[in-house]
């Protein structure tokens, strides 16, 4: 059996661990011979790959990034259907009998539409924004909460000094995931999610509030967060890209909202990329080599067009297609939500 490995759509902490786990376990379970493809689906519909045997996937557990490189620039459905031929032309010129394609929303969507034309692919959630739908928690999550996590207690001991407001604004796109987890487990006063719009006065009486009281306020945001009467703050529309609106900047709308409203300096941090790269967590490594595990499962015993995932902290598998379908982002009724409004954090709700 050959089989061929790839990581599509922005990197994430864990995705080497993948990699590890599923080359190992394919290569125990029925000595198959793994490849690595490199940059995506660009580099399997031009056929670039590289061997992957036991010695080439050891030591990689704890490295950031992907050692296969990986790209959101080149879709090949974005070429029409000759795109998607030449995918499933170059996959039998390399002789693939299957490929695991690991990445977030994106590359399930190319993987579920590959699927559907005939390409024996399985596929393992991957995104530090945890919006994947049917997956309760994908690898690289805890890594950027860890890190937002991180920020904020540093933000809050210069915050405290100085009597200022502090705004983080965290990635997640259109989820609100890593600013709600990491502004609980971080101590934030204000946490601002895209699932709840929110009110500039609300969040201004809760800094007051806190000025007269505790001198500072540590406010975490999600770039997709928007107050209720504006849009999200997009910093760019880059055309021709899977995700040509990118996202941006509204922790210094925010500190331009409040600042006005403040005897307080404000000031805001984006905190960008760094979510992103370096080691991943003890939990995601974990995780992850679980997942790389699963995914071999599945590829022996054929069960194509499929997603591995965590449902009910059990590991299963969904069908591509129901993947494909669109974004997970906060419901409101999450306990979490709840949670964080019972302890007396504000979601910029009025009172
Ligand atoms: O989807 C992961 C993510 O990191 C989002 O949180 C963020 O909006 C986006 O990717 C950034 O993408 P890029 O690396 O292309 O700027």
């Amino acid at each position: 059996m050959r089989v061929g490995v790839l990581t599509g759509g922005g990197d994430g902490p864990g995705l080497n661990a993948v990699i590890r786990a599923v080359t190992k376990s394919l290569i125990r379970h029925c000595s198959a011979q793994v490849v690595g493809i490199e940059d995506g689906f660009a580099g399997l519909q031009e056929g670039r790959v590289r061997q992957l045997d036991w010695r080439a996937v050891s030591g990689l557990i704890h490295l950031g990034g992907t050692v296969l490189g990986t790209s959101n620039r080149r879709n090949p459905l974005m070429e029409g259907e000759a795109g998607a031929q030449r995918v499933l032309e170059s996959a039998q010129a390399l002789g693939l009998d299957a490929v695991v394609a690991i990445g977030g929303d994106g590359t399930m969507a190319i993987a579920q539409a590959l699927a559907a034309r005939g390409l024996a692919v399985v596929g393992v959630p991957k995104t530090i924004d945890n919006d994947i739908v049917g997956c309760e928690r994908s690898f690289g999550f805890d890594t950027a909460v860890a890190v937002a996590t991180e920020a904020l207690e540093r933000l809050q001991t210069t915050g405290q000094a100085h009597g200022r407001v502090m705004i983080l604004e965290t990635m997640g796109r259109d989820a609100g995931w890593i600013a709600l987890e990491a502004g609980i487990a971080g101590a934030a006063d204000v946490i601002l999610l895209p699932e709840i719009a929110y009110d500039v006065q609300a969040v201004a009486a809760v800094c007051r509030e806190r000025e007269s009281r505790q001198r500072f306020t540590v406010i975490c945001v999600a770039e997709g967060a928007h107050a209720r009467d504006a849009g999200v703050v997009v910093q760019e529309v880059v055309p021709g890209r899977d995700e040509p609106v990118r996202l941006g900047g509204v922790a210094h709308v925010l500190a331009a909202q409040l600042q006005p409203l403040l005897d307080s300096e404000v000031r805001a941090t984006v905190l960008g990329h760094v979510q992103r790269g370096g080691a991943p967590t003890a939990f995601d490594r974990v995780l992850a080599t679980r997942y790389g595990n699963e995914v071999a499962n599945l590829v022996w015993r054929g069960e194509f067009g499929r997603m591995v995932t965590l449902q009910g902290g059990e590991l299963t598998s969904v069908a591509l297609q129901a993947v494909a379908a669109g974004r997970r982002c906060i419901p409101a009724e999450h306990p979490l939500l709840r949670c964080a409004r019972e302890i007396g954090v504000s979601l910029g709700e009025p009172a």
